[in-house]
Order: C-alpha cells, then sequence, then structure tokens
C-alpha cells in the first residue's frame, strides 16, 4: 500500500465512509479505557484517529503503546464525528483505524511541540527541526516560500532575468567587515564572502542584461541583534537606463503586488520625506510614521522660544526639542519618571527630562515652572499645538545627540501608548541622503551608501568645491521604522567615479586594486544604471508581524553567530589547518 492517500488536513464530511490511508507523526494520544483517540499530524493539518475495543480490541492495544512524534501509518474508514471539534477544518470526521503500522519511533522530544511551546529559545533552536514541526514556526516559512515566489512572479513579469552570481569573491564595499575564507590552492590567500552581489550586479549592467534579480544570500561579520544576522538573504536589483523615479515606482508596485497578494491589504502611494526631514522630526533615517509625534523645536539654529529665563540646561543647549503625547497628561509621577529613568540610560546618554502637562482644566504645570511662567508655557504650548489632556516630553543638548535620544523616547512612547499596531503598515521613501559621512575615527570621508552612488544631478559641481553638502541619489524603503531595502543610482562615468574615490580616500592605486575590475568594465559602454536591494528576511517578519528575523529563519543563528544545533562554528583539525597553510590536497 502506498504511504498514503490523502494529507492529515484533507479529509471533511464528503469523505465519510471512504476508505483512506494517512502518514505522519503522533501529536496526541487520549487513552480512555476502552477507547482511545490519536492526533496525527503532517505539514497540512490534524486528523483524529479513533480506536475502539469493542470493534477492534488489537488496534486499541497498538495504539496504546505509541508515543509523542512516533512516525506511523494507518489505514481506516473516514466516519463522521459525534463530538466535533470547529477549531479545525478536519473537525468534523475522524479515521477508525483498521491497520496502523510504525514507521519509526521517536525519543521524547525536549520540549512539547505545540502552538505555545514549553521550549525556551536556545533549546528549540537546538533542535530546530522539531521546532519547525510546531504550526506557527512552519507558518512562517510557508509565508517566506509565498512571498519568494510572489517576487520572482512580479519581477519576472516587468522583465527581470535572476542570475547567480558568485559567492567566492573579494571584498565588497557595504561597511561591515567580511567573513573569509582560505584557498587551497593559491596558499596564503584568501576569498572574501560578499557582503551584497553590489558589483556583480554592475557588472551585468555592462554586460547588458538590462533588467537583473537575484533573490540571494549576504554575509556581513557586524554585530547581531534581533533584525540582523550574519548571513541573511537579500531581494537584490539592478536596472539600465532607468532614473531614481523609474525605480521607484517598480518597487512601490512590488511591496504594493505583495501586500495585496499575501495579506489582502491595498497600499495607498508610499510618501517620501528627505532625509534631513527625516532627522529633523523623527530624529531617525527610519521613522516609524504609524503614529505622528513629530518633533518639535524649541530651540535649534533657527528659532529660540527657551533661553535667557536662567536657566541653564535650556540656555547652554544647542537644541530644545520635543513631543507631544496625545492624552498623556494622566500619567502619574512614577510613569514620568520611568521614562526620565530611561533617556538617562547610558545606551541613551540623555542628562534629564523636561515636561509640561496641558492639563483637563486648561491650566499649563511643568517641571521647570521655576523658570518659565504661563506666558512662557502658553507660546510653548502654542507650538506644540496641546489641548487638554496633552503631555509633552523635552530634551536639551547637542542636536544630533538630542535628535537620536528623543527618538527612543518616541518609540517607547508610541509603545506605550499602543501607537505601533502590527497590522498597520506605514511604508516611506527616505530619499536624499548625504552622499559623504565624515569619520572621526579614521579622519575621512566614508560613502555613506556605498562608493558607486552617484550624487544628485543638481549637486555634482559641489563635489570638489563642497562635498559635505552633496546629497546622494540614493533611497531607503522603510516600513513602520524598519529599514527594509536601500539602493540608488550608480555611478557610470569613469571620471566622476574616480573623483569619488579621491573624496573617499583611495590613491589612484588602492582604487585600481580594489575595483579595477569595474572601472575597466566601465570602459566598454556602461549604461546608466542604479537599482536596490531589500532585506528579504526582514520583508518576511513585517508580513508576518515579529520583530525577530530569526522567526523567519529556517536555521538561524543566535546572537553570537552560532548555529546551537551543528554547533558551529568550530575548530579545525589540525590536519586540516596544515593542508590550507601548505596548499596541499
Ligand atoms: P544595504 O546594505 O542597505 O544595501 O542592504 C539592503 C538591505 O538588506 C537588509 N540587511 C540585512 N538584513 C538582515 N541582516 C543583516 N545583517 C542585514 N544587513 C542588511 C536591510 C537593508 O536595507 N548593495 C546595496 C543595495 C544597492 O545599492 O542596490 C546593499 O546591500 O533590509
Amino acid at each position: 500500500m502506498s504511504y498514503r492517500t490523502h494529507h492529515c488536513g484533507a479529509l471533511r464530511l464528503e469523505h465519510v465512509g471512504e476508505e483512506v490511508t494517512l502518514s505522519g507523526w503522533v501529536a496526541k494520544v487520549r487513552l480512555l479505557g476502552s477507547m482511545a483517540f490519536v492526533d496525527l499530524r503532517d505539514r497540512y493539518g490534524i486528523t483524529q484517529l479513533s480506536f475502539n475495543e469493542e470493534e477492534n480490541p488489537e488496534m486499541l492495544k497498538l495504539a496504546a503503546e505509541l508515543g509523542r512524534e512516533y512516525v506511523i501509518q494507518v489505514r481506516g474508514t473516514v466516519t463522521e464525528r459525534s463530538s466535533k471539534n470547529s477549531q479545525i477544518p478536519t473537525g468534523e470526521i475522524e479515521i477508525k483505524v483498521s491497520e496502523l503500522n510504525v514507521l519509526n519511533e521517536a525519543a521524547t522530544p525536549p520540549f512539547t511541540i505545540e502552538n505555545e511551546s514549553d521550549g525556551g529559545d536556545e533549546l528549540r533552536m537546538q533542535y530546530r527541526y522539531l521546532d519547525i514541526r510546531r504550526n506557527p514556526v512552519r507558518e512562517n516559512l510557508m509565508l517566506r516560500h509565498r512571498l519568494a515566489q510572489e517576487v520572482r512572479r512580479y519581477l519576472s513579469e516587468n522583465e527581470f532575468v535572476e542570475v547567480e552570481t558568485p559567492v567566492l569573491i573579494k571584498s565588497t564595499p557595504e561597511g561591515a567587515r567580511d567573513f573569509v575564507v582560505p584557498s587551497r590552492l593559491n596558499p596564503g590567500q584568501w576569498y572574501a564572502l560578499p557582503q551584497s552581489p553590489q558589483t556583480f550586479k554592475q557588472l551585468l549592467m555592462v554586460a547588458g542584461m538590462d533588467r537583473y534579480f537575484q533573490i540571494v544570500k549576504c554575509f556581513r561579520d557586524e554585530d547581531l541583534r534581533a533584525d540582523r544576522q550574519p548571513e541573511f538573504t537579500q531581494i537584490d536589483c539592478e536596472l539600465s537606463f532607468v532614473e531614481r523615479e523609474d525605480i521607484l515606482q517598480l518597487f512601490e508596485g512590488m511591496t504594493r503586488h505583495l501586500f495585496r497578494v499575501t495579506k489582502n491589504i491595498e497600499l495607498d502611494e508610499f510618501p517620501r520625506m528627505s532625509f534631513a526631514d527625516a532627522m529633523k522630526f523623527y530624529g531617525s533615517d527610519k521613522p516609524d510614521i504609524r503614529f505622528d509625534m513629530r518633533f518639535v523645536e524649541l530651540k535649534s539654529a533657527e528659532v529660540d522660544k527657551v533661553s535667557g529665563k536662567n536657566f541653564p540646561v535650556f540656555d547652554n543647549a544647542e537644541a530644545v526639542i520635543g513631543i507631544k503625547v496625545d492624552g498623556a497628561a494622566s500619567y502619574t509621577r512614577k510613569q514620568i519618571d520611568a521614562l526620565t529613568e530611561f533617556v538617562k540610560k547610558p545606551q541613551i546618554g540623555a542628562t534629564g527630562m523636561i515636561y509640561f502637562r496641558h492639563e483637563s482644566d486648561g491650566n499649563l504645570k511643568s517641571s521647570v515652572d521655576k523658570f518659565y511662567d504661563t506666558e512662557s508655557l502658553s507660546a510653548w504650548s502654542a507650538e506644540f499645538k496641546t489641548r487638554e489632556g496633552d503631555l509633552v516630553l523635552i530634551l536639551a543638548g547637542a542636536t544630533d545627540k538630542v535628535r537620536k535620544q528623543l527618538n527612543e523616547l518616541r518609540l517607547l512612547v508610541a509603545d506605550l501608548q499602543g501607537l505601533r499596531h502590527k497590522n498597520t503598515f506605514a511604508p516611506l521613501w527616505v530619499v536624499d541622503f548625504p552622499l559623504l559621512e565624515w569619520d572621526e575615527d579614521s579622519n575621512r570621508y566614508h560613502a555613506m551608501h556605498h562608493p558607486f552612488t552617484s550624487p544628485l544631478p543638481e549637486d555634482r559641481h559641489k563635489m570638489k568645491s563642497d562635498p559635505a553638502s552633496v546629497n546622494a541619489n540614493a533611497y531607503d524603503l522603510v516600513i513602520n521604522g524598519v529599514e527594509i531595502g536601500g539602493g540608488s543610482i550608480r555611478i557610470h562615468d569613469r571620471v566622476l567615479q574616480q573623483e569619488m574615490f579621491e573624496l573617499l580616500g583611495f590613491s589612484a592605486e588602492e582604487a585600481e586594486a580594489q575595483f579595477g575590475f569595474l572601472m575597466n568594465a566601465f570602459k566598454y559602454g556602461a549604461p546608466p544604471h542604479g537599482g536596490i536591494a531589500l532585506g528579504f528576511d526582514r520583508l518576511c517578519s513585517l508580513f508576518g508581524g515579529s520583530d525577530s528575523i530569526r522567526d523567519f529563519i529556517a536555521f538561524p543563528k543566535n546572537n553570537n553567530g552560532r548555529d546551537v544545533m551543528i554547533d558551529a562554528p568550530s575548530a579545525l583539525t589540525a590536519e586540516q589547518l596544515e593542508i590550507l597553510e601548505a596548499g596541499k590536497s
């Protein structure tokens, strides 16, 4: 007999009376004296098997010997259940078992394989193959598959061709550290794993492929967080004969397509914001705009509504910036103290927090009443457009620091106020990033995106005279405060590329050694081109409503970059090391 005629999620009332064969894992055994029920599970669902002493005492005995996660095959008849389970699609039927084969026994699993498991993170990662048997994890992988399929469909329909690029390459300039692999055939020499296929996709444009994409593994040796893995997947794309607008339209279209087909959500046109505005109004280059709470400046290079009242914190500050929290005037002293403690944590680094309440009787009460009278407070209130019941939180200090700190506070308060709904999606294009950022440590400019990003055409003339003020023709796709993707229009002109390398402090020799192959290719007719890469793991976790990309990766690494299941990384044997050093086979 074949292993199965149906999956465990297939049978319904219409199948009653049919003789079927099912195979799967024993999810649960309930022994009730003269009867037994077994839940049989596979990827598709759960089907109840029933055993009855009166009808088949032999079968009941076999059922009683089954352990959790045994792999079994059963034959039997589909019958209507007397007590139905409306929670599962197969809940109206059960299988009266006439034949049972144990295909494989199973050791007791180290945690329960249920939607809410009793296993901790580390244990579930160690036994990830058991974890994946659980519905929520499996569903995440199914979602990932579905999204990958839809990405391929959308891009293929738009003339993109999927091309694989090599994994054993040399350093790519994405700003993280490289993972490296020694070459046995070339002793003392190393490959680097790609931080992205950036240079290859540009070469494919020189090669005339016109529209390239790849769902591709990238490797970056950097500190890990919930949204960062050392190996992760990008939807990597490059297009020829395009301008920024073409790319934004196409990838906005792709994102909307994905929301439409997988979540049945119709998104509005994505708003756009300059990097400068993102920093000024949200203190972040990836603002979460599901909620408003924009920064209001009481003191900055342009305004000053606070100095001259003998309050040194404000008098000495370069910037005084605040946020209005709607309806939060009722926060207790304790709640406000907790916010102050939060901003004073070393990771945030503020020296303190000032606040004022617009109370329900219309009065304005601040934590700096000693220095500021009602008239001043009224002026602030007008700036923030407060209404009765609102609370305003204010930080002071150096502009960049205050913006960063207030961004953290804004996100925390939004969480407290329940403003970051998992099922609300607020996409945003952030555009016009600076081309360069000054690096204090190395005392030179770094490319903010990467060295192949072109300046905005209108800023081109400032490359030599005022490089710091040049904006890049670059863009990021941000959704709900997460950087989902980034890209740029590239430099396709050799002279400009050389200028860029000079600005970045590369000597002609260094540029030649590192990127000579690309510069050389540009001699042979490079078309104007540009592209983008979306973080596929991040996209999946956004769609799946989780903050952690690990939940959407079949076999992820932990925060120390370890795969605890296979125990990697690990030491090499002396013999392996010797071969690498000597270049023997
Ligand atoms: P960028 O470095 O911005 O651009 O990367 C693109 C997107 O990849 C995701 N991402 C990550 N996801 C998980 N773990 C990581 N460690 C990680 N690092 C990045 C982010 C990010 O927005 N070559 C350029 C693209 C281009 O210019 O076309 C690039 O790689 O979602």
